[in-house]
This record gives structure tokens, sequence and C-alpha cells, in this order.
């Protein structure tokens, strides 16, 4: 198999916030998750040091809050101040204490280094309760919510870059979800008030890569959104706990890209392919379990046994090198389409289905932690265009899946940084690999996170069965000889001068 990058053919820059983060009011994966006062893993503030540790090694760039569904009946200002009452959240039919808001949140995020992104109440919400929220984070001193925001200790603004409206207010089972002709003006309205605030924020909205969607909002209110947010699960377990094996991950693989490109035409045939860039502001290969909540026929009214559902999104054995390869091949992905593509939240950051699980006495970092690691340590920050030729395929059931997955990009030095992905279950691939529009005559060096089978997993009790490993490497008449482990995620690093 032969596979080529070009360097003196950039597609675009990457935008590092393709590796940004997603974390909702959902089950552990605040209170419990990043955030647990009393916990003797706790700072002063009540977040988990242990996470901020694993999260600032991740260089998250940005992290999208409070969710989701449970955003479509929050009420912010609940959330704020010395008061903090616990409500009946029915977003998720639980008790939200209330003690995780604003503020927290954005503590939260300058501890880890990461911008705030805040989705906005566009279900029970209303154009002035959002526009009152950029006030509190963002008006240096005018106003009520200022000046509240200030009497509860913060005089300086939060500086909140990124505001979603709504979330997926496209689906029937969304509380507050619009029709077609209803939602392009409401989230006109909702711009017009939030921008009258500050001018200077990006404004994202929910969306669906549906034309008519599409239209209704972006002739409505395409003059005044930056994004469009869109999400996907290629798994959808959240009535039954049914999960896909390695194959059908596999399978889901081949389809990430399908979203961007339908969107992208969208934006193209209105013309705001200039304007507005993509927000792929929630994804995971694996759909939440949480049965009873969209389906009302199958609501299910004990409370415990609710929570009983949720918890089995917490089992290590589930997320393996299947969600290790499928990330890897999704982040390829935006890379691929970083003319477009400009942020991704993976859902969520922690616990549930997340690339962190906390437990009282520390985390497991599972495989998909090891894939965000990866990318962040080593791929560059221009994608170059390059192509696989004699392609092998192996068959996934009734489909032929494409062994190898491949992103290329550069440094600011010209250092070549090439993800490459082998899908394969139990074959290595013999990968030559051809650098094109430079001559890469420094150290090259292959960096593979993998573990034993394909179906390996990281756990309390083996926290090491999936890792990272590095490889110095020998190039040979200016190409390399790969050997892609099988079920590997791995970036080759090629120096362009010699050390
Ligand atoms: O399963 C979690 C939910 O998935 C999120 O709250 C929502 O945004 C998406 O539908």
């Amino acid at each position: 198999m032969r596979a080529f990058a070009d360097a003196s053919r950039p597609i675009d820059a990457v935008s590092p916030m393709i590796y940004g983060q997603f974390i909702e009011h959902f089950y552990r994966q605040i209170y419990g998750g990043i955030y647990e006062p009393g916990s003797p893993l706790a700072d002063e503030d009540g977040f988990r040091t242990d996470v901020l540790k694993a999260l600032r090694a991740l260089k998250v760039p940005v992290v999208r809050w409070p969710g989701g569904c449970f955003a479509s009946a929050y009420h912010w200002k609940k959330g704020v101040g010395p008061v903090r009452t616990p409500y009946f959240d029915k977003a998720w039919r639980v008790e939200e204490p209330n003690t995780f808001g604003t503020d927290e949140f954005i503590r939260f995020c300058r501890k880890i280094g990461a911008e705030p992104y805040i989705c906005a109440n566009a279900g029970t919400g209303t154009a002035e309760e959002m526009s009152d929220w950029v006030e509190y984070c963002n008006e240096p001193h005018l106003g009520e919510w200022a000046k509240k925001r200030a009497a509860y200790g913060n005089p300086e603004p939060f500086r909140v870059k990124y505001w979603s409206i709504g979330n997926e207010n496209y689906t029937s089972g969304e509380i507050g979800s619009k029709t077609v002709a209803a939602w392009g003006p409401f989230v006109r309205e909702a711009a017009k008030m939030m921008l009258r605030v500050d001018p200077t924020i990006e404004l994202f909205a929910a969306s669906v890569p549906d034309l008519d969607w599409n239209l209704g909002l972006l002739r409505s209110a395409g003059d005044l959104i930056h994004w469009l947010s869109i999400h996907e699960y290629w798994d959808p377990a959240w009535e039954e706990n049914k999960l896909s094996d390695y194959t059908g991950a596999m399978r889901a693989s081949t389809r990430v890209e399908n979203s961007i490109k339908k969107t992208e035409a969208i934006l193209c045939a209105l013309g705001y392919e200039k304007r507005i860039r993509i927000a792929f502001d929630e994804w995971n290969l694996r759909g939440w379990h949480h049965p009873g909540v969209m389906d009302f026929s199958r609501l299910i009214p004990d409370h415990a046994a609710c929570e009983a559902h949720r918890e089995k999104n917490e089992d290590d054995a589930v997320y393996t090198m299947a969600d290790a390869v499928f990330s890897a091949c999704f982040l390829n992905a935006c890379i691929r389409h970083a003319g477009s593509v400009g942020m991704a939240n993976f859902s969520p950051i922690a616990n549930t289905r997340g690339a962190i699980h906390v437990h009282p006495d520390g985390l497991v970092l599972r495989p998909t932690y090891h894939v965000f690691k990866l990318f962040a340590d080593h791929m560059g920050s221009t994608a170059v265009d390059g192509y696989i030729s004699s392609g092998e395929t192996f068959d996934a059931g009734d489909e032929k899946v494409a062994a190898l997955d491949m992103a290329a990009t550069v440094d600011e030095r010209g250092t070549l940084r090439v993800a490459l992905v082998n899908r394969h279950p139990d074959a290595a691939l013999d990968l030559d690999f051809n650098p094109r529009g430079a001559a890469f005559e420094g150290c090259a060096t292959l960096h593979t996170v993998n573990g034993p089978d394909k179906d390996s997993f990281n756990s309390i009790d083996c926290p090491d069965a999936v890792t990272t490993r590095c490889k110095a490497l020998t190039p040979e008449g200016g190409s390399l000889a790969l050997v892609l482990e099988p079920h590997s995620v791995n970036v080759l690093v090629w120096e362009k001068e010699k050390a």
C-alpha cells in the first residue's frame, strides 16, 4: 500500500478548536466528575485536581456547557449568586442542585486554559434571558447583571466569546422544539438582542444537515450567526444499550464525513460558505444511554430506576480500541475539512461516554483520551493534501471498509505530521509513505496508541492496557516503509531538517 502527503499543497489552517470538549448537567459529568467539593482530591474551589491535570495535558481549547438537552430548560439566573435553589430538571428528571453555575463553569475553564462556550436556552428561554446572560458575562459595568456579577465577586467580565442559540430545537424530543418556520425568526430576535449587548461575540445556531431547516434559519438569520451547530452519535444507545462491536464501529467510521459534506453543500448553495463555519459541537461514536426520556411511551416514573440505567454509561469495558480508532477517523475528517469545520466538541469530557472516567479514588484514562493526547501533542496547524493509492479493504459485516484512514498536516516549522489509522481488526498494514512538496531529511518517529487487541480497554484494575508508544524510523530514499499495527492510531512526525 502507498500513501502520499504533499507539504506544498495546503488545504487550510486546522482550527485547534476541533479538539474541543462538551460537558452537560447529566449524571456524574459535573457533580462527581469534574466538580466534587469535599473530595480529598478536590482543590479549594471543589474541582478534582487529577481531572484538571489530565485536561491540561490535552490542551483542551474550548468547552461547551451546560447542555445538551439540559440547556433547553435551564434558567441561568438561578445558578448565580449566593443563594442557589435546587430545582427539578425536566430534561433529565432529576434534582439539579444548582451549585455549579456560570461562575463555576468560567472558573473551571480558566483552570484548564480552555475557552468557555455557552449554549443558551432556546427551549423555554427567551431572547431577553439569553441577552441578559451575555450581559452578566461580558458587559464590563452597565446594567443589573453586570453589577450582580461584580457583587458576586467578579468585577472583571468573563469575556465569553462563543454562544449557541439553542440545542437540537429541531428534534421533537427537545424541550421547546421549534418548527422550521419559527426557528429562523426566533434565532434572529435572540441574535439581535445578544449582539446588542456584545457585538464581538460569535453566535452558533442549532442546525441539522437538512435543507428546509437551514433554508429557514439562514434566510432569517444567516447574516447574524457565525456557526452552524451540528451533532451526531453513530451508535444510537439512548433507549437500548446495545452497543456496536468493533466491526460495527468501523463501518460507522466510514460515515463520519456525511453530515459535514451535507452542511458544506447547504452553506455553499446559500452563499454562506465564507461567513459561517461548522461546529460539530456534540459528537461521540456512542450515544448516551438514558432510556425513557425522549420516547414518552417509555417514560420511567421511578427516579432510582432512571439513574440505574445511566450508570451503564460508566462501564470502562465498553470503550475499546473501536472508540479510539473511530475517534481518530472523526478527527481526521475534521482536518481534511479544515476549511469548513472550525470546532468539534467530544461528548462528554468526563464520565458517561467521556475520555476520562472519574471515580472517588482517581481516574481511568480511556483509549479516546490517548487519541486526544496524541493529536494534541503531535498534529500540525495546517492541513495539507494527501492521498492513498492501492488502498486495502477488509470485510466489516456486509460492507468493505478501507483499512487505512489518513490526514496530513504540517507545523509552523514545516515538519510533516500525519495521522495514520489502521482500521483492520487483526492485520498489520505495510505502508510505503511518500512525502511530496519538500525534502524531509530529518528525524522520523511514529507515535502509536494501541492495546493488545481490538477490544482492549483501560480500567481501574488495568489502567494501562491501552497506551501510547513511540519508535524511531529510518527513512530510505526519501520515503518510509511503515508497519501499522492492527486496530491502531498513529501519528508520523518527520522533520524537514537534520538535527
Ligand atoms: O444523549 C445526550 C443528548 O444527546 C444531549 O443532551 C443532546 O444534545 C443530544 O441529543
